[in-house]
């Protein structure tokens, strides 16, 4: 891992978690291209992302969305929001994480919207993820690995990862399965080392069921934005 650690902000108290995701939201702005449309993912950091890329929303074209309450909170800003399949390809996409380790890959789905942050992210030439460094981990698998399944795969899926020594619970919203806004389940899995994100992507990825697994190795970042005690480091992989 490379990290230039370019100090953008050297604050005199300890900033929140809320002043961090602020910070990392802003400076994401410096790989935003003047005239092109911008990938953009969910989640509350990238909701700072959006609130300072509406500064600058005359010098873009729009947004590519990866969520119904993304796109919603682009259009609220005024920011032209396109449909994936109308953009050929995008040269940047700006999103948080769960976990992300020193190699750039990625635990994502906390807000559920993981399956097409991973369209949105292989529409694009560079994944810049921003987060707060309580996010930087060694090992993933900490946090509980979403993984959005087709209803009726669920009790199948969730024995496939008991095989990995995984303990699986379907996610809830209000006492009842969340329904992702691909109208699927999302269940997340604890007790799991990923030790090989690429090689454990690509296997759980093929389980009948499976819509996307919340790894993110074959879209992995390219640049972490991570706020700090001492300010924004940059991270390249
Ligand atoms: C949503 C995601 C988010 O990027 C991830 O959950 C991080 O969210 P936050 O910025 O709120 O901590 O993957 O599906």
């Amino acid at each position: 891992m490379n990290t230039p650690t370019t100090p953008m902000h050297t604050p005199a108290t300890a900033l929140t978690q809320d002043e961090l995701k602020t910070l990392v939201g802003q400076a994401a702005l410096q790989y935003v291209v003047p005239g092109e449309i911008v990938g953009v993912g969910t989640g509350s950091t990238v909701n700072k992302f959006i609130d300072a890329l509406a500064s600058i929303k005359e010098q873009i074209k729009g947004a590519v969305s990866s969520s119904v309450a993304s796109t919603a909170r682009l259009q609220a800003l005024g920011i032209a929001v396109f449909d994936c399949n109308d953009v050929e390809r995008l040269s940047v996409y700006i999103d948080g994480a769960d976990e992300i380790d020193g190699q750039g890959n990625m635990v994502k789905g906390g807000g559920a919207a993981l399956t097409r942050e991973k369209i949105v992210a292989a529409q694009s030439a560079r994944f810049v993820c921003i987060a707060d460094e309580s996010k930087l981990v060694q090992t993933l698998g900490a946090f509980p690995l979403p993984v959005e399944v087709i209803p009726m795969a669920t009790r199948r899926v969730l024995a496939q990862f008991a095989a990995k020594g995984g303990v699986g619970h379907i996610r809830l919203k209000d006492g009842k399965p969340l329904v992702t806004d691909n109208g699927q389940y999302i269940i997340d899995v604890t007790g799991l080392q990923i030790a090989d994100p690429l090689a454990f992507e690509a296997e759980v990825s093929q389980w009948p069921g499976v819509v996307t697994v919340g790894v993110f190795a074959f879209q992995r970042a390219q640049v972490c934005l991570l706020g700090t005690a001492s300010g924004v480091k940059t991270l390249e992989f």
